[in-house]
């Protein structure tokens, strides 16, 4: 089992007991227990296509900016690793009364297709992917499926001077990759000062993850912290 899976599969698990709607509900001082205020939604109004297209969304979870789209005419494609966010997605799409084809997949081993979108949506889903191997999967997955004028469109959380990393964490300041312990050379565990970690979370200063995507094939069009729009080069 990927270094993913577990802490995203718990999640789910406790939202679905608890009555909760999205991610950030997870959450006590993030919590709005409003399905339609969404954390990147205010970026999304501004930098969306005015005209509905064709997205395609991956960490998609409870659906909820994948419903917003599908409101506005948008055709959707969401994608999560896990079922019971997909479960609960697809509930909630059909509550309200919208079409999103939504499906289980991990984006780090999307099978090949020839389909390709006006939009590609990340929305707090890269942050977890941290390793470099699985980050240019992903970024390989997203520019095969962009049409040439699409726009990448993603939200990711970033490295913040501020944030408290607590005792179980390990931050490495040099690649931004924030580990977290575990008892056991299990899959993807690294041995860093005689203890086993797991990656946890990639949160790169916004010059790196610039650089990380010019050297994936984008142009960055805009950035601002962690909401960047950008497209394919060539
Ligand atoms: C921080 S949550 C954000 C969920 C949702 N986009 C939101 O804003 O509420 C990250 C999401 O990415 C999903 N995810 C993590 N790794 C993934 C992978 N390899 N493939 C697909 N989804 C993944 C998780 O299951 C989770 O739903």
């Amino acid at each position: 089992m990927r270094y993913y899976y577990p802490e995203h599969l718990a999640a789910y698990r406790r939202l679905e007991r608890e009555g909760l709607t999205q991610w950030n509900d997870l959450f006590e001082q993030d919590r709005t227990d409003d399905f339609e205020a969404f954390p990147n939604r205010a970026f999304l109004e501004r930098v969306l296509p005015e005209q509905p297209a064709d997205v395609l969304e991956y960490g998609c979870g409870t659906g909820a900016a994948a419903c917003f789209l599908a409101a506005r005419g948008f055709h959707v494609d969401a994608i999560d690793l896990i079922p019971e966010a997909i479960r609960l997605a697809r509930r909630f799409a059909q509550e309200r009364g919208l079409d999103v084809n939504f499906s289980v997949q991990d984006v780090c081993a999307m099978p090949a297709t020839s389909k390709q979108y006006d939009v590609v949506l990340d929305s707090y889903c890269l942050q977890s992917i941290v390793t470099d191997a699985d980050r240019s999967r992903v970024l390989t997955a997203v520019r095969d499926r962009l049409k040439p004028n699409g726009r990448y469109i993603l939200s990711t959380a970033m490295y913040d001077p501020t944030r408290v990393y607590e005792d179980d964490f390990r931050y490495d300041a040099t690649t931004g990759i924030c580990y977290q312990k575990t008892t056991a050379p299990i899959a993807d565990a690294v041995h860093l000062d005689n203890t086993w970690y797991l990656p946890h979370r990639r949160h790169l200063r916004p010059e790196a993850l610039q650089a990380e995507l010019q050297r994936a094939g984008f142009h960055v069009v805009s950035q601002q912290g962690g909401d960047v729009v950008a497209t394919r080069l060539g």
